[in-house]
């Protein structure tokens, strides 16, 4: 019986596996990735994010964000992300590079009635995330639904690492139907 990580399928079940411990799990690494986009002058951009949704069958993440925020203005110029987790107790890197639909309104009425009163102060800060202010509590936060944004992440690409006693990479593509293939580490 092999391990998880000398085996393409294993690779990939893995990524899943973690994925969706993510959405369930606070404390797990896939909880919380970073998410990178690119702004308008072409400068990487990357921050934390909360891993709201995993779905294997579509290949689709979800995050949820305010609509003000800057990595929407990139995402409406460039609807490209990738997304970062490192797993340190399984030495497992995982990338992934997804297409991204912004997702407003009636369209995720649901998701907004499964937002705790607490956490919907996300989403309706004003002035909006990253105006100056003169000192550094001169904002207010009121929840704003009209505000509430769900990043659709249709993930095209993963490349995984895995440092063992072997070092081993592999990536997949949604065009081969995420078949897999082994890369020099
Ligand atoms: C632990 C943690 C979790 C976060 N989760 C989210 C999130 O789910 N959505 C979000 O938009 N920002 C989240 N943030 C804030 C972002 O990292 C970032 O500061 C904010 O979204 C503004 O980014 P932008 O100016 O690049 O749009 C989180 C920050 C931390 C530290």
């Amino acid at each position: 019986m092999s391990e998880w990580f000398e085996t393409l399928a294993g690779l990939h079940d893995q990524v899943w596996q973690r994925l969706g411990r993510g959405v369930a799990d606070r404390r797990a690494p896939g909880r919380q990735p970073t998410l990178a986009t690119v702004s308008a002058d072409g400068w990487p951009e990357a921050r934390t994010v909360v891993l709201r949704r995993a779905e294997r069958p579509a290949a689709l993440l979800e995050v949820y964000t305010d609509s003000m925020s800057d990595k929407i203005a990139s995402l409406g110029r460039l609807p490209r992300a990738a997304l970062h987790v490192w797993e340190p107790k399984l030495d497992f890197q995982m990338r992934l590079q997804a297409d991204v639909t912004l997702l407003q309104g009636d369209a995720v009425a649901n998701r907004w009635e499964s937002v705790p009163d607490i956490a919907r102060l996300s989403y309706g800060v004003t002035p909006p995330p990253g105006a100056p202010i003169a000192a550094a509590l001169d904002y207010d936060k009121t929840p704003d639904q009209s505000r509430f944004c769900v990043l659709s992440l249709t993930l095209t690409h993963i490349d995984v690492v895995h440092l063992g006693d072997a070092h081993r990479r592999a990536a997949f593509r949604a065009d081969d139907g995420w078949a897999g293939q082994w890369l020099v580490p």
